[in-house]
């Protein structure tokens, strides 16, 4: 197999997994979750969203969220930010990196952030030139590369054409979003071959829900075609609430095993992991949906 020796893994659980639980997760919480995933090496944590509160609850306390946190260098907070009025307060909070995030799939921006691609990716421009004057980084996200919960199939070259799109605007690296899971894996290496013809293969992230259980190899598939960023969720925490029926995000302590086991650096520290995993489904009053958080527990009541 041809594997990257090293990988950036992305921990989106903070803002993918809790803006799609029902129960209010106070600020503190999420600000210790932060913390505790950022202790265990983890070289990003998205910390929140600054949409509108009305369609996202969950994430209405991200200004208080990123004012509790004890920032550690080297690790990056990114938001996401759907518009100007997002930017301005991503500013006031001095978030040094953001996200901005599209869709393959025309309804599912509608459904998401209520306008179609082509105004999306207007909206975003605008975001993406204020940022660079302000030397904060961008990400960009695609969401339904592998399939939309309106459309169904979606082409791999509208895939190419939003990451080609975000690319020129400045972001510095695309995340590939298999928003409702259903991809498997020579599916996400045709995907992958399509993106890579616009944008290095250096730049791309994959963003797998596990919905159907694919992630894993999902992910492994990418990685033997050249990228190395993996996004994934602590607990397997999340969903989408505009993606009815998608389950969380892969689990980052899934990810963290298998990574491991082939040998490929990241940098974090599995037991740690597993503990801010733990921490946050306390909270929240259910087991983790991790199997290596589970397999962990396994063992050591067993020791
Ligand atoms: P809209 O209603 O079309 O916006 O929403 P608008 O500009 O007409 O404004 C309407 C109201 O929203 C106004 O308030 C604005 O002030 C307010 P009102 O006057 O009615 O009181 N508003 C805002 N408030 C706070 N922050 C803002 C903001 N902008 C407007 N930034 C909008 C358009 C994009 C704002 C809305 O649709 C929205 O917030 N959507 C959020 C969608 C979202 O967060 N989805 C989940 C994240 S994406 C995801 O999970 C996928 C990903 O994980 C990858 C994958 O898995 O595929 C990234
Ligand atoms: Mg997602």
């Amino acid at each position: 197999m041809n594997l990257p020796g090293t990988v950036r893994m992305v921990e989106v659980g903070p803002r993918d997994g809790l803006q799609n639980e029902p129960q209010n997760v106070p600020a503190a919480v999420k600000v210790a979750l932060i913390e505790k995933l950022a202790e265990a090496g983890l070289p990003a944590v998205e910390a929140g969203a600054f949409v509108s509160p009305k369609w996202v609850p969950q994430m209405a306390d991200t200004a208080e969220v990123l004012a509790g946190l004890t920032r550690r260098s080297g690790v990056a907070y990114p938001v996401l930010v759907p518009n100007m009025q997002g930017f301005e307060a991503a500013v006031a909070a001095r978030v040094e990196e953001i996200a901005i995030f599209g869709a393959a799939s025309e309804s599912f921006s509608r459904k998401n952030i209520n306008c179609s691609i082509a105004e999306s990716l207007a909206r975003f421009a605008p975001v993406a030139a204020a940022a660079a004057t302000r030397r904060i980084r961008v990400r960009g996200y695609i969401s339904c590369v592998l399939g939309c919960p309106y459309e169904g199939e979606i082409a791999v070259a509208a895939v190419a054409d939003v990451a080609r799109r975000l690319l020129d605007m400045g972001c510095y690296e695309i995340s590939l979003g298999d928003t409702i899971g259903v991809g498997t894996p020579a599916k996400a290496q045709a995907m992958v071959e399509a993106v890579a013809t616009v944008v290095p293969r250096d730049r791309l992230a994959v963003h797998f829900h596990d919905t159907y259980g694919q992630a894993l190899a999902n992910i492994l598939a990418c990685l033997e075609r050249g990228v190395a960023v993996v996004d994934s969720s602590v607990a397997g925490l999340g969903g989408c609430p505009y993606a009815k029926g998608a389950s969380g995000n892969v689990a980052s302590e899934d990810v963290r095993y298998m990574l491991g086991g082939l040998g490929i650096e990241t940098g974090v520290d599995l037991d740690r992991l597993a503990a801010a995993g733990r921490f946050i489904c306390e909270h929240l009053g259910r087991p983790p949906a991790s199997k290596v958080a589970q397999a962990l527990m396994g063992k050591a009541k067993a020791a």
